[in-house]
């Protein structure tokens, strides 16, 4: 809970609790929750072939961050690798304070063995997110954990308390590590297929003879008759999942922090950087475990079976192991419809509490006058000056080494980026360009944006900082006339939403958050290649309400390095660190115990 899990290596936990219990209320009356990171590798062998994984204190995937909503979380992050490291959290709405969200445009990387305290507060938020590394291709090699952002106690939630929750950290996985995946695109080819697909860092359950032996799998313990809330992430690289479990229905009920009209279903496809949560109830007979599946998919399958990820389900009166085939998922990618109405069922339950105890539909967003129309096109990657790139709008981003914000505010001269990113897509005989150019929004204003996805792979959009209405999706080119069929009424407000090639997706959004907020393709390699941009949003009227000022620990970079103070713990003391936290709280302890004896 309000302690990193750190030192719950060393059973202190309850009086570590109690100390950050004492000290732990903001001036706003908000709870304070604090959290380490150390962040380095270990050896581990999802696959059955040993390769360097990015733990946290040990752990992959990394430590739940578990809070209520209007928490202050701060994560102390201990750098042990031999990389720059920023982490972002996937989904969280930082109020005004881009300068915590951990991306190259907003913040300097945290180099080898520095530490960076993040400090943000979850909002209005409810729901299911998780965080992930963002540098150098590092996700592939983990890093990630959940982030659960409870219902206050006020607040209503659309169901049954679960009698338990389970988070699933699903993705694909190469037994090469992120250096190497790097080397392969920087060489100017695609990755290919995966080798895998891992379940909370775990490879496949043996079902078959082509699974190696000696993998390690996940099995999940159950009782017959209860109903779990599961939480499954998409953390992988590139490729869209089909998540199942044998002979259960799938009651999704949430997505990515807003509660929808529940609807069963016996799979669901999960993409790259989406969050969802399910109830699941435990109604079948035990005669044996079951498979939990998460499989490739808009993919051959028959080609790519490898890539399955497979765990067990285990009710504690079952009588026997799982055998046979895997379930099959019960949409046909054959046919685009079908997948695509799956995702069009997800509409907002608008008479359900959200973070407020007033219904999530109360804000009418269909009724706003859309003043902006982005239209955003990805394309295949492609050769810029002999460089492998992916560009959005016929721009691959570069990332200037002065992070955006910071260089405004400290007024950079000469400017490290231009406010020029194009509304629409270039001509199709433009050539593409290298630029650090992103879109200059008005704050206030309530844009459309619509992905249009002219790769050939499945793609997911995200915005930092923002949750938007998915309004409509279909193949083709969008065009203006297609506003009338838009769903203005239940629309799902998410975070991380998928584009079908050759199709399009179209969000609204209202432009209340100032800052500078990263969008980006989830799709790690197409975004390694450049495929992303940011949106500048100001309050011309600032007066330190909308956005808060730097923070006092940002890290300098770039062309203000001159500014960057030397951090007093060296690599030679790095290691010393977190045992000197956990001496300093033994002893906070002691005093504690003592001063309760005495
Ligand atoms: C998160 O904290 C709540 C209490 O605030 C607790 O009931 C729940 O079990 C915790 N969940 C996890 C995954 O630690
Ligand atoms: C590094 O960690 C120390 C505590 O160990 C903390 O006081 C300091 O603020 C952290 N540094 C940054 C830049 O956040
Ligand atoms: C990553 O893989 C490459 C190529 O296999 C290897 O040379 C390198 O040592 C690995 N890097 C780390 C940090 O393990
Ligand atoms: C979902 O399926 C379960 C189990 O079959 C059933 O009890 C429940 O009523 C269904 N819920 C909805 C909303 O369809
Ligand atoms: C248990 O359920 C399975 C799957 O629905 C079914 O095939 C089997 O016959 C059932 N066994 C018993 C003993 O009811
Ligand atoms: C998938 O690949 C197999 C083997 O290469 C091939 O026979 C089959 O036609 C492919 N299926 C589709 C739908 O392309
Ligand atoms: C919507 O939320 C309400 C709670 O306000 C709940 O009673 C209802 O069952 C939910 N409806 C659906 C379809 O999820
Ligand atoms: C929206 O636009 C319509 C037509 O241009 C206009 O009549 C209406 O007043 C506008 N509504 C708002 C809330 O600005
Ligand atoms: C290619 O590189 C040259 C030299 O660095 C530069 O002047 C030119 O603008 C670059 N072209 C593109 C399309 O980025
Ligand atoms: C950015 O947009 C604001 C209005 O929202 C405008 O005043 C400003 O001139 C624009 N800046 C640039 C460089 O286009
Ligand atoms: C969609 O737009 C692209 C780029 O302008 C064009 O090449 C393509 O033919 C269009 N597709 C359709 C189905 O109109
Ligand atoms: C992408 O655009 C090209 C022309 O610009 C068009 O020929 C092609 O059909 C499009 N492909 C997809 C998947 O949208």
């Amino acid at each position: 809970m309000a302690v990193a899990s750190f030192f719950s290596w060393f059973s202190v936990l309850p009086l570590v609790f109690s100390l950050a219990l004492l000290s732990g209320y903001s001036l706003a009356g908000d709870p304070f929750i604090s959290y380490v990171f150390e962040v380095s590798y270990i050896t581990a062998s999802p696959l059955g072939v040993p390769q360097q994984v990015i733990a946290i204190n040990g752990k992959f995937p990394g430590p739940v961050i578990n809070a209520t909503t209007n928490y202050n979380v701060d994560v102390n992050v201990f750098n042990r690798l031999d990389e720059p490291i920023l982490f972002t959290w996937n989904g969280i709405e930082i109020q005004g304070a881009s300068w915590q969200d951990g991306v190259l445009g907003t913040n300097c990387p945290i180099p080898p063995n520095w530490n960076f305290t993040y400090n943000f507060q979850l909002k209005d938020q409810i729901g299911s997110f998780f965080y992930f590394p963002s540098l150098n291709f590092q996700k592939a090699s983990g890093g990630f954990g959940p982030i659960i952002i409870n219902n206050r106690d006020l607040v209503p939630i659309p169901f049954n308390k679960p009698d338990g929750e389970i988070s699933f950290m699903i993705g694909d996985w190469y037994t090469q590590n992120h250096t190497a995946l790097r080397g392969v695109l920087d060489s100017g080819n695609e990755l290919g297929m995966p080798d895998g697909v891992l379940i909370n860092g775990k490879g496949p359950y043996k079902y078959n003879t082509n699974v190696p032996d000696g993998i390690q799998y996940e099995t999940v313990n159950v009782d017959p008759g209860k109903t779990y809330r599961i939480r499954v992430h998409n953390v992988g690289i590139s490729t869209s999942l089909n998540f199942r479990i044998q002979n259960h229905k799938l009651l999704l009920i949430e997505t990515e922090g807003r509660y929808n009209s529940q609807t069963n279903f016996t799979d669901f496809d999960i993409h790259v950087g989406q969050s969802y949560s399910f109830l699941v109830t435990m109604d079948q007979n035990a005669s044996s475990d079951y498979y939990i599946v998460a499989s490739a998919r808009f993919v051959n399958e028959t080609v790519w079976q490898r890539v399955t990820g497979v765990g067990i389900l285990h009710y504690s009166n079952s009588k026997g192991q799982a055998s046979g085939p895997l379930p099959v998922p019960a949409t046909d990618v054959s046919h685009p419809w079908s997948v695509m109405n799956q995702q069009r069922a997800i509409k907002q339950n608008t008479s359900a509490s959200g973070a407020r105890p007033n219904p999530q539909g109360s804000y009418h967003y269909g009724q706003i006058n859309i003043t902006s129309t982005y239209i955003l096109r990805s394309m295949p990657p492609t050769k810029i000056n002999g460089t492998f790139r992916a560009t959005l709008n016929g721009i691959s981003f570069l990332n200037p080494s002065t992070p955006m914000r910071l260089a405004d505010k400290h007024r950079v001269k000469g400017g490290v980026y231009k406010l020029d990113f194009p509304d629409r897509p270039p001509s199709d005989n433009t050539p593409p360009r290298l630029e650090s150019s992103i879109i200059n929004a008005t704050y206030k204003g309530f844009i459309q944006v619509i992905f249009q996805n002219n790769d050939t792979k499945v793609q997911s959009f995200h915005i930092d900082g923002y949750s938007f209405y998915v309004v409509a999706m279909d193949f083709g080119n969008w065009t203006e006339d297609r506003e009338g069929s838009y769903n203005n009424w239940d629309a799902i407000s998410r975070s991380t939403v998928e584009v079908y090639p050759g199709a399009w997706t179209a969000v609204l959004l209202s432009l209340d958050n100032v800052g500078v907020w990263n969008i980006r393709v989830q799709n790690l390699d197409r975004w390694y290649l450049g495929q992303e941009t940011y949106i500048r949003i100001i309050n011309p009227e600032e007066n330190g309400s909308t956005e808060m000022d730097q923070p006092g620990n940002a890290l300098y970079c770039g062309a203000l390095k001159s500014l960057q103070k030397d951090q007093l713990h060296s690599s030679a003391t790095s290691l010393l660190d977190g045992k000197l936290n956990l001496v300093f709280s033994l002893v906070m302890a002691l005093v504690a115990l003592v001063s309760v004896f005495c």
